[in-house]
This record gives structure tokens, C-alpha cells and sequence, in this order.
């Protein structure tokens, strides 16, 4: 019923963020007319270096308040690197969005799309189609640890990989239940419990237990060097990959590299409690090369636009989405510059909104 209304704050950030975004509203907009919702969209200046450079600060010191009960958060990407230092834009919002917010899931999807070339040779869309989560605020990124001796021939470092119960047993029960939820029903576990032999098996120990609440989903594990040349040589045997911060940092680059361009990959940064606002977001950065052109591809924006209403209970308008995606790259002339096409990223986007029906 049109009963439902998502309040939606909105952060194009910096660079083609400006340019993917409105084709990213402008597709959820069609979505909500066509499967009767409402999204309320609350739009917000900062997080961008435009912001940094009139406050001298990325967020106003009540940016918690201003976007901390929105249903979900929709940004574009941050960063111009000729400005304001990379590690002041993004530690000064995104970093703090996934933090502050526990956005403990970072989770990519991998989908070979029409039109898109994989890299990988001899595969057709279908036959790559997996989600790889990967758990965002603990594990081999952690602040424990310190350099002794600094400068001399002690010179000693220390860094150690954090793994709690609360923190493991979360982004696996996630895991568990997204592959519960996909047809094939299966989930493969990123270990190192060879090498790594505290940690690992810890984690391998956590993830035989979690199976034990889904039975009827089929799990198998892999250390993570055959599983990067699993990726390779066999990606269509994956399902729902899940791993530890390190390991999914890496399977989540590998998974989209091999499904083709950075444009059109999407990602959410997920608190599945919904305790905090998710953000949800393209992979790609502000692309200062190709800004100002009107020739960004949007596909990564609209593609995430998917994930937030998947996130918020929209599940067909969000199926919708990603088919009028396909529909869209699998003909030549609506495809932007980086997929050889000659479309521009409003004419992509308006082709997205209008295949919708
Ligand atoms: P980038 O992803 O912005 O660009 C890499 C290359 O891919 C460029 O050649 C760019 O033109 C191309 N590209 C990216 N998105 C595209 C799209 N939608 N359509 C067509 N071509 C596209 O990465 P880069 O250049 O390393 O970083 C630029 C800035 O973005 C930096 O400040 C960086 O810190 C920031 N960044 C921000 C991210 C975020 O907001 N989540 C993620 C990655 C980088
Ligand atoms: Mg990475």
C-alpha cells in the first residue's frame, strides 16, 4: 500500500557523485511510483571537499543527529584528492558513517552482467551470480598492537587480529540467512585455519556451530589462497561468500574485478539490526578524470539504489531494478563511455527509470 514511506537521506559527496545521484533518485523515484511506496528524500551538502573547504570540516558536529534515524543513507562517493588530503575526506565521513553507525556488513554482490565483459574468458551472464559479505569493524583491522624501539635495530611491530564472539557470530548468522534466502542455499566460509591457528580456527569453529541453526542451507570452506583462484577458475560455484575483514577487503575487490567494469559494481554498509542507518553506495571513488563530462556510468549508483530498497523491505521494486539494469546494458547505444557505448550518464539513467515500465 502506499502506506509505506522510507526516509531516505541523500549525500552525493564529491566528483561524478554529483552526476550519478540524481540518475540514482531518479530511478528509485520511478520504482516507488511503480510499486506504491513513498521514499521522502532529505538531501545533505556535506561529506564533500566543497563542504570541507567553506567549514573546515567534512560533517557538521551534528551530522549523527541529521542523518541518525533516516531509514537508509544514499551516497555517491567522496574524495578530490587535488583539494583536501584522501585521508581526511574519507576518514572524516564515510569511515565515521561505518563506525559510528556499526555497520558491521559490507556486502557486494558479483554478477557477470549482459554487456559487460568479463575479464574471465569464456563466460556468459549467469554464470557468475554470488554475494561476498564481509564483516566490516573487527578481525586483522584492529588498533591492538604498537612499534617498540623505533629507529634502531630493535625497532620491533606488533599488530593483532581481533575476533569476538559477538563480532563473528553476527556476520555469519547474516551470511547464513542471505544464503537461506537465495535459491541455491549455500555459503562458503574464507579461512586460513592452515596458517593462521588461533584465530581461524576459532572462526571455522563459530561458523560449524552458526550451521547448525541452517540445516537446510549446504556450507563448505576454503583457505583464502584456493579461494582467490577459485574466484578465477571457478567462479560460478560460488553462492554467498563470508569472510573476515582482511579476507573479504580482498574478495570483495577480486569478486566485482572479474565481473567487469568498476562502474557498474554496487555496495552496502550494513547494520542489519537497523539499530543505525545502512549506507549504501557505488565501489567507485569521485573519478576527478572523467568529472564535468555527463559521461559517469550511473549503473553502480541505481545498482545500490536496489540493495537500500532490498534493505528497507522493497524486495519486487528492488528485483525490478536490477532487470531494467540488464535490460538497459544488454542493448549498445544505452551504454556510457567506459562499457564503449555512446550514452551519457542522464540518458543511461532515464533508460533505467523508463525500462522499469
Ligand atoms: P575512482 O573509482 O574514482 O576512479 C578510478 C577509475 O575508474 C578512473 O579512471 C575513473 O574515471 C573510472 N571510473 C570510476 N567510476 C566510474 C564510473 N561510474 N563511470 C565511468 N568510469 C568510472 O578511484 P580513484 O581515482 O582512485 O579515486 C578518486 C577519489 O575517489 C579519491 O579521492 C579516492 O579517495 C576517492 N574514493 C572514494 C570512494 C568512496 O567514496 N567510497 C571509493 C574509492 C575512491
Ligand atoms: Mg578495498
Amino acid at each position: 500500500s502506499t502506506n509505506r514511506v522510507h526516509r531516505i537521506a541523500v549525500i552525493p559527496g564529491d566528483g561524478i557523485g554529483k552526476e550519478v545521484m540524481p540518475e540514482g533518485v531518479r530511478v528509485l523515484e520511478a520504482a516507488a511510483k511503480k510499486f506504491g511506496f513513498k521514499l521522502a528524500f532529505d538531501d545533505f551538502d556535506f561529506a564533500s571537499c566543497d563542504y570541507y573547504e567553506k567549514h573546515g570540516r567534512m560533517m557538521p558536529e551534528d551530522w549523527k543527529e541529521k542523518i541518525g534515524t533516516h531509514d537508509a543513507i544514499y551516497f555517491g562517493a567522496v574524495g578530490m584528492p587535488d583539494r583536501v588530503p584522501d585521508h581526511i575526506s574519507l576518514w572524516g565521513s564515510l569511515i565515521l558513517f561505518r563506525r559510528e553507525f556499526d555497520q558491521y556488513i559490507n556486502l557486494r554482490p558479483v554478477r557477470l552482467m549482459p554487456g559487460v565483459p568479463s575479464p574471465l574468458a569464456n563466460r556468459k551472464p549467469g554464470d557468475i551470480d554470488f554475494w561476498v559479505v564481509r564483516e566490516n569493524t573487527e578481525g586483522e583491522y584492529s588498533a591492538i598492537g604498537g612499534k617498540m624501539f623505533p629507529g634502531t635495530d630493535r625497532e620491533v611491530v606488533v599488530q593483532e587480529t581481533v575476533m569476538s564472539r559477538v563480532g563473528v557470530d553476527r556476520v555469519l548468522k547474516f551470511a547464513f540467512e542471505l544464503a537461506r534466502s537465495t535459491p541455491k542455499k549455500h555459503l562458503t566460509s574464507a579461512t586460513k585455519s592452515n596458517g593462521i591457528a588461533i584465530t581461524m580456527p576459532y572462526w571455522d569453529e563459530r561458523v560449524k556451530e552458526m550451521a547448525k541453526n541452517y540445516t537446510d542451507v549446504k556450507w563448505n570452506q576454503f583457505h583464502i589462497d584456493i579461494l582467490t583462484a577459485h574466484f578465477v577458475m571457478n567462479p560460478d560455484r560460488f553462492n554467498v561468500v563470508v569472510a573476515s575483514n582482511l579476507f573479504g577487503d580482498i574478495l570483495s575487490d577480486l569478486g566485482p574485478a572479474c565481473t567487469g567494469t568498476i562502474g557498474i559494481a554496487p555496495s552496502g554498509n550494513i547494520n542489519p539490526e537497523r539499530n543505525f542507518p545502512s549506507v549504501f553506495e557505488p565501489v567507485h571513488g569521485s573519478a576527478p578524470d572523467i568529472f564535468g563530462q555527463g559521461i559517469a556510468n550511473p549503473i553502480g549508483q541505481i545498482w545500490s539504489g536496489a540493495m537500500m530498497l532490498e534493505h528497507v523491505g522493497e524486495h519486487d521494486a528492488a528485483a525490478a531494478i536490477v532487470k531494467a539494469i540488464e535490460t538497459v546494458l544488454s542493448q549498445d547505444k544505452l551504454r556510457t563511455r567506459d562499457l564503449k557505448g555512446p550514452a551519457s550518464t542522464s540518458e543511461c539513467g532515464k533508460a533505467v527509470a523508463a525500462a522499469l515500465g
